[in-house]
């Protein structure tokens, strides 16, 4: 396992030392940033820093500050930052040549192979799958899966679920519940239908991990002659809900839907841009669930350094498409095929997958026992190297955790670690380490973060 810097030298960083934030250079470059860049970014409005340089699972900002990642740069650094075998083969590859369209090219081809053989079925002989390169967002490999299936199908209608995120384009935020996001947004959405997803919170009750109220619920929606939602083209589904607020489908209902799919001869899109590439201790998360998707988007942690690369797997019998259907300038990213095919090589030589494991054990250790010390502590939930922290305001009440998420991330980013909300009304505190983080490091940051909902739970610990 390549750790960039291991535990001896992260207690010379002064990692979880207090800090003032913004420090004076980062104050400079986030009013600059203000000054000159749009009103929609977001990160930095809650870690208040700019970047000097990044190693590993390390951030060392403008003031010379130092901070463990549990970011990963929203999930794409499955290596850490800048893995150190990864950044000499894309200089190596930016020496020979970056872009090329969508011409073969033996990099590309080593790296479709590779990744081909990732998926659960696939033949070789028979090329029973096959990919396409999509623009370099995963954003745009949604918009593409939809636009398949609606092709495939001779279908309008798609079947989206509650808390679900699939992106920030037109098309794609049509597709994701936040509706803070879609307001003032005209025609947002036309033919999506939201079901709800697998959480207990739309259980009359709020019985937690019952499905059946939602099973029953989308069945009798999905096949009533007089339910008002025709066949759909698509059914896209997240085997865990990342930007919802880590919400994991339950087995049962994640078949149900699938088989729903199947029936009614929708295509069943499994969005694993954020669970896939090992992020939850298989490689696709659907592989733990025995489904059969009919098209998979996945992107982010691809190329296993960030550099962007974004495709669609599905179904031969889906490709449906006449040349040009889908294209995109940015779709031949040579430095993303050359990181990527070295990226799944790692995972494997190094069994990336088994660390995975390693780092959910230790969150159950270090972060479990939270909800049994606070009665604002509603949930610990995750799934590998992925997991939410939901608060909850008085009398238990879920979504009115968000003052005290937010307050729990403001004091770890001063003490040396950055997080991530999310879910509703960001009441939940998102971790998302690099899969190959170091395990010492990261308990110990388990241990800070721990620390930090005690303090918040203690009146006056945030200013
Ligand atoms: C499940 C899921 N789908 C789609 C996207 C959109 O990806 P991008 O931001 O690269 O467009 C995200 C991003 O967070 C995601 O988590």
């Amino acid at each position: 396992m390549t750790t960039i810097l291991d535990a001896s030298h992260h207690n010379d960083l002064e990692l979880f030392a207090a800090r003032t934030l913004p420090g004076p250079r980062s104050a400079r470059l986030l009013a600059d940033q203000e000054r000159q860049e749009s009103n929609a970014r977001t990160y930095p409005r809650r870690l208040p820093f700019g970047i000097a340089s990044a190693r590993g699972s390390i951030i060392t900002d403008v003031d010379g500050n130092h901070y463990v990642d549990l970011l990963s740069g929203a999930g794409v650094l499955a290596l850490g930052h800048s893995h150190p075998e990864l950044v000499t083969i894309a200089q190596r590859q930016l020496e020979l040549f970056v872009h090329g369209l969508d011409m073969p090219t033996p990099v590309k081809a080593e790296f479709t192979g590779k990744l081909l053989a990732r998926i659960p079925g696939y033949d070789a002989g028979t090329g029973n799958w096959k990919v396409h390169f999509c623009g370099p967002t995963g954003a745009n490999a949604v918009d593409a899966a939809i636009k398949l299936a609606r092709i495939a199908t001779g279908r309008h209608g798609v079947i989206s679920f509650q808390g679900g995120f699939h992106g920030t384009t037109h098309l794609t935020m049509g597709l994701t519940g936040l509706l803070a996001q879609r307001a003032g947004i005209a025609g947002i959405g036309d033919g999506v239908h939201f079901l709800p997803y697998s959480d207990s919170r739309n259980h009359p009750d709020q019985r937690p991990g019952d499905h059946r109220y939602h099973t029953t619920l989308i069945e009798s929606l999905l096949t009533d002659p007089n339910g008002g939602i025709p066949a759909p083209a698509a059914v896209i589904l997240e085997i865990v809900q990342g930007e919802g607020g880590v919400v994991l489908g339950d087995p049962v209902f994640l078949a149900t839907v699938a088989n729903l799919a199947h029936r009614l001869g929708a295509l069943l899109i499994v969005d694993e841009i954020q669970t896939g590439c090992g992020r939850t201790g298989t490689f696709f998360a659907y592989e733990r669930h025995g489904i059969r998707p009919d098209v998979v988007c996945l992107s982010k942690a691809l190329s296993g350094i960030g550099t962007p690369i974004s495709v669609l797997l599905y179904r031969s019998e889906h490709d449906v498409w006449g040349p040009g259907t889908h294209t995109g300038t940015f779709r031949g990213n040579q430095l993303a095929f050359a990181t990527g095919s070295a990226f799944l090589d790692i995972l494997d030589r190094d069994d990336v997958l088994g660390h995975v494991a390693a780092i959910e054990r230790t969150v159950r250790d270090t972060l479990g026992p939270l909800p049994e010390r606070s009665p604002h502590v509603y949930d610990v939930r995750g799934i590998g190297a992925m997991w939410g922290i939901e608060f909850v305001a008085d009398s238990g009440r879920r979504d009115t955790g968000g003052a005290l998420a937010r307050a729990v991330q403001e004091l770890c980013v001063r003490r040396g670690i950055v997080t991530e909300v999310g879910g509703r009304n960001d009441s939940v505190l998102r971790l998302l380490p690099p899969l190959n983080i170091d395990l010492d490091l990261f308990a110990e940051a388990c241990a800070v973060i721990a620390a930090a909902v005690d303090d918040v739970m203690t009146a006056g610990a945030v200013r």
